[in-house]
């Protein structure tokens, strides 16, 4: 991305293993801790002392979020010093949240609807000069408003149509999971299983999909999804990272939310 070639700073969160990359200089982390952003916001950020202490904002200076989100990040930045903030996301629900925080902020905040592909006509739009910007967060995965959403269908444990789509409100002809899930050969569900959910038993997963289909059975919602998983693995044992017991289907999930 031509315009952003020279920002100083980039922050990329990966939610899965909570740790960050910082492409700056980070120093040591101690001011901002999560129940306080809990209370202000109704959601947790992550690590949002580490955030401040990294990006380290200061006044005029210009940053974007690329992944708005319910937008926790974003006040953190704005409470920290008197900057120019890009509130970037592709979901259609974080957009009206990043108006709301224009509406608080005015001309300090500038609400940007789309992907990161659509970043730099974005930002060109809105006369985003090159070499200007200071430093970008990006904190990847679902927000929590996508997963505690039922009907948006992003979440293993809430009951709800299959959907998955970051931006289904914005593209409503876009395929959903359950599309996916019921139209694809077994060789291209083998892959999205284990490309981006790491599933050991992406064949038997994928077969047992493609045969229901014969049995009249498309899977349409989530707990459909996770029942059919659950019965084709039968009685394996499973654990996260923290070995706490994890559902046999987490991985499909997430495997996925990130192909959606
Ligand atoms: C983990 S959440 C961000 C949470 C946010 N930092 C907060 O404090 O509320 C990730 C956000 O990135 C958005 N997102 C994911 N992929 C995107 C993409 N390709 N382009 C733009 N936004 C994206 C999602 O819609 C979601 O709202």
């Amino acid at each position: 991305m031509k315009l952003l070639n020279t920002v100083r700073r980039v922050l990329l969160l990966h939610h899965k293993q909570i740790q960050a990359k910082f492409f700056s200089s980070a120093a040591d982390f101690n001011t901002v801790n999560n129940s306080q952003c809990e209370q202000e916001y109704g959601h947790t950020p992550v690590m949002p002392a580490e955030i401040i202490k990294a990006l380290n904002p200061q006044d005029n200076q210009i940053f974007i979020d690329m992944t708005f989100g319910a937008g926790g990040h974003s006040r953190q930045l704005l409470k920290a010093a008197s900057i120019k903030l890009y509130c970037l996301d592709r979901d259609p629900y974080a957009y009206e949240k990043a108006i709301k925080l224009a509406d608080e902020y005015g001309k300090k905040v500038t609400p940007l609807l789309g992907k990161f592909s659509e970043m730099q006509s974005l930002l060109t739009k809105h006369g985003v000069k090159p070499n200007s910007v200071d430093g970008i967060l990006i904190d990847v995965g679902c927000s929590s408003m996508q997963m505690d959403s039922s009907e948006r269908g992003f979440s293993l444990s809430k009951n709800g149509p299959l959907d998955m789509r970051m931006d289904g409100k914005r593209y409503p002809d876009q395929p959903t999971a359950a599309d996916v899930l019921n139209t694809l050969d077994v060789p291209s569900l083998v892959k999205i299983f284990k490309a981006y959910g790491e599933e050991k038993r992406a064949l038997k997963i994928a077969q047992a999909l493609f045969d229901a289909r014969y049995m009249l059975r498309t899977i349409n919602t989530t707990h459909e999804l996770a029942d059919l998983v659950q019965s084709t693995l039968g009685s394996e044992q499973r654990f996260d990272k923290l070995k706490r017991t994890s559902h046999v289907a987490t991985k499909v999930f997430q495997a996925l939310r990130i192909f959606e």
